[in-house]
This record gives C-alpha cells, structure tokens and sequence, in this order.
C-alpha cells in the first residue's frame, strides 16, 4: 500500500518526470535562523540535522541517486573557535544518530573534501558509517566536509603531476574525462541541480567543476526550514526547466 507521502499530490506530480540523479545542496543559514530567536548559532545548526535528516529521506524516496551536502567549507574553520568546535560535536552526533537510518534504507555514506583536517572523533564514526554501507545501492549520500572546490581541482592537478612524475599516467592529452577521475568525485554522475538556502544567489566554493551544466535553484528559507515540501518543490521546478547544454532548443530530444 502507498504511503501518506507516496500519496502527496506533489510527489505524484514528481514522479511523472525523470528527477535529478545527482542533488547538491549549499545548507545555508543556520545562524541567521538562530539569531532571528535570539538562540545562539549551534541551535541553528542542531535544528539543521532534522533538515538534513527529512531531506535525505525524501531524496532517497523519489529516486535520487545521489545527494551531496555541503556541511562544512574549508574556508568555514576561520568562524570563531566556538562555533567550529560545535559544528564538529553536531557531525559526531549525526553520524553516530544517523547510522542505524543510514543502513535500514539502503543510502552508502561517502565524504568528500580535505578529511584528514577532520578531527580523530569525526573522522572515527565517518569511517565506520562509510565502512558499513559501502556496500548499499539505494542512494550515495556524500557529505562535503572541510570542502572546497577550489581545494579539490588544485588537489587534482597535483595527484596528475605525482602520476606523471612516477610514470604511473599513460602518455596523452589530458582531458575533461581524465582530469574529473582524479576529483574527490570520482564515480559520482555530474550534479543536475544545486539548491542553495537563505537567500545567497552565490556557489561559495561548492562543486565548481561538477555542477559545470547543473540547474541552479536559490531559495530565501533558511536551512532549518527547508523540509520534504521544499525539497519536493526545488525538484519539480527543476524538472520544468530546459536543459540544452550548448545546444539549441529545437536539437533536443522530443
Ligand atoms: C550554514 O549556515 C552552515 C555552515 C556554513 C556550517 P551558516 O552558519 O552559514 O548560517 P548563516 O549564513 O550565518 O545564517
Ligand atoms: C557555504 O556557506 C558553506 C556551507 C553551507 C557549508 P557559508 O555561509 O560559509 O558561505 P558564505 O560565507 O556566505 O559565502
Ligand atoms: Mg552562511
């Protein structure tokens, strides 16, 4: 039998068309969600990870295949010692709360970004968890931890230069499809949509190779309010939009 949220008039509507494969998603707006009750900043966070936990659950319901999460920018370890050692203390706390939901619907977590700048005590339940659901196929959940894009094509171009060095790269042209092999993504399809929260209209370093041809969607609700409906929404607006990718409108496939 259907459940309630299989029978959601939006998500019927959804199931119509082919949805996204890869959803990246810039969380933003924590803190402003926080400072708008008078809350300190970690509450807004805290509030965050039932976002995350909604928004995951319904991605993997409607046939996702892959959603990326930025968590945590390389650039965010200059926020005041505080908030960083508490974003550190939630990541633990999720992934340690998350796991058994993780598991029980077949979702393999992956990470990506500068992970060895991660502390023992996240880097520890982030390994177990990857460890354990790394042979699930229902959704590849990737969290962008300690990310940056930039980061990540420097780190590319420099993994190239020690192959070449140690005569391990077959001789040739270095290449769009080369080149994305030595990403921190490699394996992961190309994102099709980047949703970004709280009203910034900016990429701040998430993705910059991979979302190359992605659909952007900015929405002015903060994090903490950007449930399943929200989610719903950004992927039905996504599906109405055209995708040519260099082409012209009247090229594409009917
Ligand atoms: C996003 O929320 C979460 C992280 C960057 C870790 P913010 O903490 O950036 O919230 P705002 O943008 O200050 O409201
Ligand atoms: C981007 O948000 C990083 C994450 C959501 C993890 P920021 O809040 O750090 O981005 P800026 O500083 O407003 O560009
Ligand atoms: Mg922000």
């Amino acid at each position: 039998m259907a459940t309630a949220a299989e029978r959601d008039p939006l998500e019927l509507q959804i199931r119509e068309r082919p949805v996204p494969a890869h959803v990246g998603i810039i969380m933003d707006g924590n803190g402003r969600w926080a400072e708008e009750r008078g809350l300190p900043r970690l509450e807004g966070h805290r509030e965050g990870s039932n976002s995350v936990r909604e928004v995951t659950r319904t991605a993997r319901r409607v046939g996702v295949q892959a959603l990326t999460l930025y968590a945590f920018s390389a650039q965010n370890w200059s926020r005041p010692a505080d908030e960083v050692a508490g974003l550190m203390d939630l990541l633990r706390e999720y992934l340690e709360s998350e796991r058994q939901e993780i598991l029980e619907n077949g979702i393999r977590l992956e990470a990506v970004g500068e992970l060895d700048r991660l502390p023992r005590f996240v880097r520890a339940p982030l390994e177990a968890v990857r460890e354990v659901s790394a042979g699930n196929r229902g959704m590849v959940l990737t969290l962008a931890l300690s990310y940056g894009g930039q980061e990540e094509i420097a780190a590319a171009a420099e993994s190239l230069v020690q192959r070449a060095r140690a005569g391990t790269l077959p001789p040739g042209p270095i290449d769009v499809d080369t080149f994305a092999r030595e990403l921190w993504t490699c394996g992961l399809p190309p994102v099709d949509l980047v949703i970004r929260t709280s009203g910034e209209t900016r990429v701040s370093n998430f993705m910059l190779w991979q979302s190359a041809y992605a659909e952007f969607i900015f929405v002015d609700t903060l994090w903490p309010e950007f449930r399943a409906r929200q989610f719903l929404a950004a992927v039905l607006e996504y599906q109405h939009r055209e995708r040519r990718f260099g082409l012209t409108s009247a090229q594409l496939p009917k």
